[in-house]
């Protein structure tokens, strides 16, 4: 007998080979491809496909059932970072949370209205990260500091900061936690500015990713499976139209992949 489960996960392996998946993920901490446009199954599709990698993490306020984000452009002041028209900026997903989501999923449903260089993704590995680092004075500098210093993160000014290494060893190699406004937002909060310092090291890694950047537009049937630890990303400017549809992504989360030697 087929639990639905099974036939979610069925129709995700068959599009796309989560062999491939795993592997671009351990070569490159990200893998990106252009799947065929599911129009109406696309829920289930981003969904089969994470949980054929791993075990899904349910965001707050998502449906356990369901746990995907439906991005909605817009200009207000206090929306998610995903849903402001301006570039994100390289990071890693819930870069504030100690037991963050090893995976992020992002499915395109709708192109933004300007087309596909509009919203779209910019990608690094950090291992390419890490070695333009090692190139040069203040890049290794900049490694050793961010190394051995925990920094203050916060997401929000009413969540206190907490304190967390950017570039931490993992069992998998070197990781990295980074989303610029969550350190500047922590240091303010703790020194009341930013430390020339801190800043430094910190333009130091945005500028190695710039650096090894892979920029990848944005189509329908766009997907990109990336890990949190050991890949930036980042969304360039998207367009906010009153006459015409926005672009559109699902976003699911993968809280830990599925290992064989686990
Ligand atoms: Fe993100």
């Amino acid at each position: 007998m087929h639990t639905s489960a099974d036939i979610i996960r069925k129709a995700a392996v068959e599009r796309v080979e989560v062999d491939c998946v795993r592997a671009a993920l351990e070569r490159d901490g990200y893998y990106v491809a252009h799947a065929a446009p599911q129009r109406e199954r696309s829920d289930s599709f981003i969904l089969g496909l994470a949980h054929s990698i791993g075990e899904l993490y349910v965001p707050i306020d998502c449906d356990p059932a369901a746990p995907l984000i439906r991005t909605a452009p817009t200009r207000k002041r206090h929306a998610a970072p995903f849903d402001r028209p301006n570039a994100i900026g390289w990071h890693g997903d819930f870069a504030t949370y100690e037991d963050r989501p090893e995976l992020s999923l992002v499915y395109i449903t709708r192109p933004d209205p300007r087309g596909g260089d509009y919203g779209a993704w910019r990608l690094a590995s950090v291992e390419d990260v890490v070695t333009a680092l090692g190139a040069t004075e203040d890049g290794r500098a900049a490694l050793g500091f961010l190394s051995s210093t925990p920094l203050p993160f916060s997401y929000s000014d009413d969540e206190d900061p907490r304190q967390f290494l950017v570039i931490e060893p993992r069992r998998e190699g070197t990781g990295l936690r980074f989303y610029l406004p969550s350190i500047q937002r922590g240091c303010i909060a703790v020194y009341g500015e930013i430390p020339a310092q801190i800043a430094a090291a910190l333009a130091q890694v945005e500028h190695a990713a710039d650096e090894v950047a892979r920029v990848v537009p944005t189509r329908e049937g766009s997907l990109l499976v990336t890990s949190n630890w050991f890949a930036l990303h980042d969304r360039v400017r998207q367009t906010i139209s009153r006459k015409r549809a926005k672009r559109e992504a699902l976003l699911c989360f993968v809280r830990r992949i599925n290992r064989a030697a686990d």
